[in-house]
C-alpha cells in the first residue's frame, strides 16, 4: 500500500470547543474513502483540512510525506452537495475556471494558444461526464443531476489526484444517484483517483467505499457538549482497489453491529 496522506495526531479546535480530537489516518492512493457519522460531528472539517483550507490546531498532515500545501494546489479537487458552480457561466467557461486556478493561481486567466487548449481539454472532461451536449448551458438551464456532473468535471479537470466529495448526491433523486454512482465509479478508475468522500447514506457509503471510515465522538459530558471531539471511531476496510463490484458485506449485516 503506497501512503498518500498521514494524519498524525490532528486536532481542530475553536476556542473552547473540539471539533476533531486525536485523529491518526492513512490513506492509501488509490482507495475510496466513504466518511459518515451525525450531522455536527466534523465530517466536513475533516475535507477543509484535507483541502488545506483550514489548519490543524495541532497535528501535522503529510501528502506523500510532505507538509501540506495550501489551498489551489493542483493535486486535490473538490465538489460539494450544490452551489459549487457559479451561476453567471456557461458549463465550459466553469470548467475552464477551475483549470485556471490550477495553472495560474495568481493571475487565474488563461490568454491564446494556453486557452484553446484549456477550451479542448475542458470540453474533453465535460463529454467525459456525459455534459458533451451542454457544454453552453447556464447552471439556471441544467438539471440537479447536470450541475453535480458539471461541479465534477471542474474538479477533475484540474487533474487532481485527489477528490473531495461532500454529500455530492445528497440532493438527487434516487435513479439519478444511481447513474452518478457509476459515474463517480468510472471516474475514480480512469484517472486512478483517490477519493474521500462524506455521505449520510449508509449504503451509497458502503456501495462505493473501498473502506468506511465513521467520525464520531468517543466521549461525551452532557455538561459540556463542546469538551470532546470526534474521532475515527469506526475504520473498516471493505475491498481492494482492484475487487470491482461491491464487497459481500451487506448494509444490514453492519447495521446489526
Ligand atoms: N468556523 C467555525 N467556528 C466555530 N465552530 C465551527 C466552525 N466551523 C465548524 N464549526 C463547528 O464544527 C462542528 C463540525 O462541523 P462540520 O461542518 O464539520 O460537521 P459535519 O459533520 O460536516 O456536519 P453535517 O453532517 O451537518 O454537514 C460543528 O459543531 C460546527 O458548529
Ligand atoms: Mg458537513
Amino acid at each position: 500500500m503506497t501512503v498518500l496522506l498521514s494524519l498524525r495526531d490532528v486536532w481542530v479546535e475553536y476556542g473552547e470547543r473540539i471539533v476533531i480530537e486525536k485523529l491518526d489516518l492513512d490513506i492509501a492512493a488509490g482507495s475510496f474513502v466513504s466518511v459518515v457519522g451525525p450531522s455536527g460531528a466534523g465530517k466536513s472539517s475533516f475535507l477543509r483540512l484535507i483541502l488545506g483550507q483550514e489548519a490543524p490546531t495541532r497535528g501535522t498532515i503529510l501528502l506523500d510525506g510532505v507538509p501540506l500545501a495550501p489551498e489551489c494546489g493542483p493535486d486535490r479537487g473538490v465538489v460539494f452537495q450544490r452551489y459549487s458552480v457559479f451561476p453567471h457561466l456557461s458549463a465550459l467557461r466553469n470548467t475552464i475556471l477551475g483549470m485556471e486556478c490550477a495553472q495560474a493561481p495568481f493571475a487565474a486567466r488563461l490568454f491564446g494558444r494556453a486557452r484553446r487548449a484549456a477550451e479542448e481539454e475542458a470540453a474533453a472532461m465535460l463529454r467525459a461526464v456525459g455534459l458533451g451536449d451542454s457544454m453552453h448551458l447556464y447552471p439556471a438551464q441544467m438539471s440537479g443531476g447536470m450541475q453535480q456532473r458539471l461541479a465534477i468535471a471542474q474538479a477533475l479537470v484540474k487533474r487532481p489526484r485527489i477528490l473531495l466529495l461532500d454529500e455530492p448526491f445528497g440532493a438527487l433523486d434516487p435513479g439519478i444517484r444511481a447513474d452518478m454512482h457509476a459515474l463517480i465509479r468510472s471516474l475514480w478508475r480512469e484517472y486512478a483517483l483517490t477519493i474521500v468522500m462524506v455521505t449520510h447514506d449508509i449504503r451509497e457509503a458502503f456501495t462505493l467505499g473501498t473502506r468506511v471510515l465513521a467520525l464520531d465522538k468517543r466521549r461525551h459530558d452532557p455538561h459540556a457538549p463542546h469538551r470532546f471531539g470526534a474521532t475515527a471511531v469506526y475504520d473498516l476496510p471493505l475491498r481492494d482497489r482492484s475487487e470491482s463490484e461491491p464487497s459481500s458485506i451487506t448494509v444490514d449485516a453492519i447495521g446489526n453491529n
